[in-house]
């Protein structure tokens, strides 16, 4: 099949750090594999450490060497990657850079389209945005679009500034803000699930969902993230963005046609009627953790406060979970309960949908109650959908038992691989945002967080750490089902079997 050819230079700012040799070169050269990037494209790696372009190359080789196996053509892939050392704050770097760009744009055809990717710290996104403008490397005849990573801002206030200083030199529809999330198959498939099947979209509100549980969970500790965990901890870091975007995906009316517009003012509309919570009623809704010593895998491993770059009375939260309800016709009285925490039991996301209880049960046996049915969307790392129903139990008569029926995504599994970038970085090329959040998403998602955040962070919290390393979290998010008369649905008990 032949793809679409998109030319494009791109400008990786942050190119000798993690997130590139992780995920964005083997995202590129999988892409180049498959014919998505043709000859016409290249790469400019921009970072402070001097480095010859051939030195970046080898880089960038031994990255996609590590992340995938199969590199039959990564000498030519390589070839297309050049090296910019440069200093972020002076212009005479940005018109050395300018000049590399104008040559290569010729070099390989480019059209004057720019990518201009900042896979660094956020500090530095405005100032360079605003040399980016004024000396002259978005003056181009072709497209310019700038992706950022996460943290988009820390709160709604410096979010709202750092939009304004990058909206200086793009405008809303060239931004393209990454949540990674959005890129994952399974998370895409949410939609799918929903509009392409006639027997949810009927059942798919509060007369017959009595509630939804969606849980990412991890394994793995703050490791050396430290220093930018303490200022951020699970709330900032998962529930503003990856897991409110989830939510919003589930509770979004249909759009009338698949267009960015039309899926985001969706999204829009759900988390404005996210009930607000704040003050008193956030110990109601919301609750934090923070992991201590524990096991896992049988190793023994520190707690949070324990952890490198981490204060020893830290009262930063490892893990949250929380009820959220949506004020809207069709969700009124449904709680979505979201949790989301580090060194946890499981790597794994997923969606469970509950119904309601049938109005009467016929096969009422108190040693064997019947489940109530389940549609769990399993994100990662196994890729399905399992229903769960009652069905008769085989050479008995009226006794019901619980069954299910699996449906295995084929392919990778979707952790923070490159899959999901790979996906997002040839929609930008294509100048589809679908897969990228708008800044009324950012602004709404950080106007909701910020009053947790505000009572957390003026209230120490005592009990910390409240759990063990290893275990599923403290017990108060037990709890906080347990008063709605609901339990979280066990995660390690719902696997999808492969097909
Ligand atoms: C990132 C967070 O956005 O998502 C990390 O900053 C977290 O702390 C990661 O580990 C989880 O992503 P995934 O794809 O592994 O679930």
């Amino acid at each position: 099949k032949q793809h679409e050819n998109h030319p494009t230079l791109m400008m990786i700012f942050g190119a000798t750090g993690d997130l590139a040799k992780r995920k964005l070169f083997p995202s590129l050269y999988k892409l180049f594999e498959k014919g998505k990037l043709t000859d016409q494209f290249a790469v400019i790696g921009v970072a402070r450490r001097p480095l010859t372009n051939e030195e970046f190359q080898q880089s960038i080789k031994d990255s996609v060497k590590t992340a995938i196996e199969k590199e039959d053509r990564i000498e030519e892939f390589a070839s297309h990657f050049y090296y910019h050392s440069h200093d972020v704050t002076d212009s005479a770097s940005y018109a050395v850079l300018k000049k590399m760009a104008n040559d290569l744009d010729e070099q390989y055809h480019l059209h004057g389209n720019r990518i201009f990717y900042l896979a660094m710290a956020p500090e530095f996104f405005g100032t360079i945005a605003l040399h980016l403008k004024e000396d002259g490397l978005t003056d181009v005849k072709g497209y310019k679009r700038l992706v950022i990573e996460k943290p988009f801002g820390h709160d709604l206030e410096s979010a709202k500034e750092l939009n304004k200083q990058i909206r200086t030199a793009f405008s809303e529809k060239e931004i393209y803000r990454i949540d990674h999330y959005l890129g994952k198959e399974m998370v895409q498939n949410i939609e799918v699930i929903r509009f392409a099947n006639a027997i949810f979209e009927p059942l798919w509100n509060n007369r017959y969902i009595s509630n939804i549980q969606v849980t990412s969970s991890e394994i793995l500790g703050v490791e050396e993230r430290g220093r930018y965990y303490e200022n951020s901890g699970a709330l900032r870091d998962m529930v503003q963005n990856h897991m409110l975007q989830m939510v919003a995906l589930l509770a979004m009316e249909p759009p009338i046609r698949l267009t960015t517009e039309e899926i985001r003012s969706e999204k829009v509309k759900v988390l404005r009627a996210l009930r607000s919570i704040d003050g008193e009623d956030v110990k109601e809704f919301f609750v934090r953790g923070q992991y201590g010593a524990g096991t896992i895998d049988g190793h023994d491993v520190p707690g949070y406060r324990e952890e490198p770059m981490v204060d020893a009375h830290s009262n930063t939260e490892t893990f949250v979970a929380g009820k959220l309800l949506i004020d809207n016709f069709r969700w009124a009285g449904v709680p979505f309960y979201i949790r989301t925490g580090k060194r946890m039991e499981a790597k794994s996301t997923k969606i469970i949908i509950q119904f309601k209880d049938i109005p009467m049960n016929l096969y009422y046996r108190p040693e064997e109650p019947l489940n109530p049915n389940l549609l769990v969307i399993h994100i990662q790392p196994e890729e399905g959908i399992t229903l769960h129903l009652n069905a008769k139990k085989a050479r008995q008569n009226e006794v019901a038992t619980p069954i299910k029926l699996n449906y295995a995504n084929k392919g990778m599994n979707g952790y923070n691989t490159p899959e999901s970038y790979e996906k997002l970085l040839y929609d930008c090329m294509r100048g589809d945002a679908t897969n990228f959040t708008h800044w009324d998403e950012v602004a709404l998602s950080w106007s909701f967080t910020d009053k947790i955040s505000h009572v957390w962070e003026n209230t120490v919290e005592e009990h910390f750490p409240n759990y063990a390393a290893g275990t599923m979290g403290p017990k108060c998010a037990d709890e906080l089902l347990e008063k709605d008369g609901f339990f979280w649905w066990p995660i390690s008990h719902m696997a999808v079997e492969p097909c």
